[in-house]
């Protein structure tokens, strides 16, 4: 028998779990077949890859995309749109920034948050929303433009307009997008932007007082500008080619995480979306109009029934109750899903169907108050395969523990040819500590692939380990399927102080971290 170090110990392991999930035996000493080797987690403040993958840095932080505007902080959801299908090597890279460490941008460090300037919370305003770039392949490597006449900046300044037959709050438009997290793709080829913890921000109106609440973690925006805290918590569709950007309120207001787009043969729409907050609920929009985003009705799920319960203010009393009218539920969505008896969930974050075989996978990362510290994927399979369904079966695809080698799955995309890749996003203050035991034994946080077939089907498998203090989001795949851009977000982000950075990276040395986007090579080779 070879020698069993630390690495090949545990791919070992990787591989006996996969014979389990498979049925298949095989013995110690096995050598794979497959290109595929899982790498150990990491402690160090590293991008790690499998072999096979290389990675190089397509922008970060601060950098310029025009004369006028910088790549925003902390890049989560990413989407590449190519200007043809036929010449899928062009087009624009979507990259949503979801919030700000404010010791990094605007250097407010203070626990008395009245203390913090406009001019502070302005450029807090300039770094989240989201960055349109221009981005095209060249010899093989990925690029971004800059200063190309496409790139331009969506901010918490941009004024964005609802799209709803009324005002929100005696306003037709809103202040800027903010806690931009996942998101989704119409297929017209738009982005759906998902405003996630709206409530940092401008806080949530308490339903019994009328009055502004913030947050525990507070960016005391409000302080400045005075916005409601219901211009938030939508799903925001911008075209990527115009900058052009729309609230849909049909969608439902809550911590959106992610829009997943499927388009009927009739060609009406089904949104799913995730609240990623402990106990609450997934949705699905099923529109009446082929194409629309604004007609339809909202579902809340009841995975203990199997049902999908239509927020449907006219159909349901206990609605007319509690609620003026449809705006109002659609405004206060997790309130009327509750009660409408929808299940809580583990705090849903990305979906993904799988074209396999057309199940919904909803990544549910974690919940602390059930006892749930590792998280799980969801799978929903609709009744009849049908999307528009109103029942459908659900089951646990795949469960976060060391018999899988993982905790806390958050975004996921399928590959072309049908592999699931995801990452996960175990809580930060508690990754690397012995007396976190749940998630000690998985280190940093990782990006994994499923196999769809072969040796390791079924299984995830370690391929990346991110820097510091860092998470990995917004997998999304080149058209040709040959390359995954990635965001590595918030690296270092429990430095105990600027002059104590747990973090470098990406620019090593002594330098700041950096959030930034990178592109992985080699990925449709390694699986
Ligand atoms: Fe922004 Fe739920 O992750
Ligand atoms: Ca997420
Ligand atoms: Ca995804
Ligand atoms: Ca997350």
């Amino acid at each position: 028998m070879k020698k069993l170090t630390r690495r090949t110990f545990l791919e070992f392991l990787g591989i006996s779990a996969a014979s389990a999930f498979s049925g298949h035996y095989l013995p110690m000493g096995h050598s794979p077949i497959s290109k595929l080797k899982a790498i150990p987690p990491s402690e160090l403040d590293e991008l790690q890859l499998a072999d096979g993958l290389s990675y190089e840095v397509l922008i970060k932080w601060k950098d310029n995309i025009s004369k006028k505007e910088k790549f925003g902080f902390n890049n989560d959801y990413t989407a590449f749109i190519p200007f043809d299908k036929n010449k899928p090597d062009d087009g624009l890279l979507w990259v949503n920034h979801e919030y700000v460490d404010p010791r990094f941008v605007s250097h407010f460090i203070n626990d008395d948050i009245s203390k913090k300037s406009k001019k502070q919370v302005e450029k807090e305003m300039d770094n989240v929303g989201g960055s349109i770039l221009r981005t095209m392949k060249k010899d093989g490597k990925w690029k971004v433009l800059k200063n190309d006449p496409l790139n331009r900046r969506i901010t918490a300044k941009t004024d964005i307009p609802f799209n709803w037959s009324e005002p929100i709050l005696g306003k037709k438009s809103a202040m800027g997008t903010l806690a931009n997290c996942a998101g989704g793709i119409t297929p017209w080829g738009t982005i759906l932007t998902c405003e996630e913890n709206y409530d940092l921000f401008y806080g949530e109106r308490d339903r019994k007082t009328g009055q502004r609440k913030p947050a525990d973690y507070d960016y005391g925006w409000y302080l400045h500008f005075d916005n409601p805290p219901e211009h938030y918590g939508w799903v925001v569709e911008v075209d990527p080619m115009t900058g052009a950007a729309q609230k849909h309120i049909a969608l439902g207001r809550c911590a959106h995480e992610s829009a997943t787009v499927k388009e009927l043969e009739d060609g009406r729409l089904v949104v799913y979306s995730g609240d990623d907050s402990v106990n609450q609920f997934l949705y699905k929009f099923i529109s009446s109009k082929p194409g629309s985003l604004s007609e339809g009705t909202l579902y809340a799920a009841s995975t203990m029934m199997g049902k999908w319960l239509p927020l449907k203010y006219d159909e349901q009393p206990v609605l007319q109750k509690l609620f003026k009218d449809q705006t109002d539920v659609l405004i206060r969505m997790r309130q009327a899903a509750k009660f409408l008896g929808a299940t809580p969930l583990d705090r849903p974050e990305d979906i993904e169907i799988n074209p396999a075989n057309g199940d919904v996978l909803v990544a549910l990362t974690n919940n602390s108050t059930v006892g749930n510290y590792v998280g799980s994927i969801l799978k929903i399979s609709e009744k009849d395969g049908q999307y528009d369904a109103l029942e459908f079966t659900s089951d646990t695809f795949l469960a976060g523990g060391e018999a899988t080698n993982f905790a806390c799955p958050d975004n996921m995309a399928f590959d072309p040819k049908g592999n699931l890749w995801f990452t996960s996003d175990m809580p930060g203050s508690h990754m690397n500590r012995a007396d976190k035991p749940y998630y000690f034994p998985f280190k940093n946080n990782s990006l994994f692939v499923v196999p769809k077939e072969g040796e390791h089907a079924g299984m995830p498998i370690r391929v990346a380990n991110a820097p510091t203090h860092a998470e990995f989001t917004g997998p999304s795949f080149s058209p040709d399927g040959k390359t995954l851009f990635l965001s590595v977000q918030h690296p270092g982000e429990f430095s105990a102080s600027l002059n104590e950075l747990s973090s470098h990276w990406p620019e090593g040395g002594d330098r700041m971290p950096k959030p930034a986007v990178v592109a992985i090579y080699g990925v449709d080779e390694v699986v």
